[in-house]
């Protein structure tokens, strides 16, 4: 799961999506692309509305994306169209390139949709990047099991 900052939007995504799947057969982790926060804990907003969904993402660590992540992991859902494309500019080859999806495609094929960025506006945006987040990671989920 990879956004810009990794304290807003994919380490909410990160908590949801692991509260979905068996930790014995998935590994989900998340990035940014920027270096702006590494090290810092997710937004006081992503883990209070984690938090009322019954999520702990308070352990969670901001750490940016680097091209071995390419190595390490089968999907990498970028959060919108900025941080797909940083993403994409950092892959060796069609390989790496495949595993590159935007997140919301799955639940609006091929609309290109972004998860709007929540940081610079109230609780609100949370409570709707959270709904967002779990619809679309009900579908990952799906998709499979
Ligand atoms: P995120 O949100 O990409 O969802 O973690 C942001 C967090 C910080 C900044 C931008 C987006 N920032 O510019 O510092």
């Amino acid at each position: 799961m990879v956004c810009l900052g990794n304290i807003c939007r994919s380490p909410l995504a990160e908590g949801i999506l692991k509260s979905k799947l068996n930790p014995d057969f998935f590994i989900v982790d998340s990035a940014g692309t920027s270096a702006y926060h590494i090290g810092e804990l997710p937004d006081h907003r992503s883990i209070a509305i984690a938090k009322k969904n019954g999520i702990d993402i308070s352990n969670q660590s901001a750490r940016q994306f680097i091209a071995s992540d390419f190595n390490d992991f089968d999907l990498i859902y970028a959060m919108d169209t900025e941080n797909y494309q940083n993403i994409c500019s950092l892959s060796k080859n069609k390989s790496d390139l495949l595993k590159v999806k935007l997140i919301l495609n799955e639940i609006n094929p091929s609309e290109n949709l972004s998860v709007p960025d929540p940081y610079y506006g109230g609780n609100n945006g949370f409570e709707n990047v959270y709904k967002m987040l779990d619809e679309a990671c009900n579908k990952i989920k799906n998709n499979n099991s």
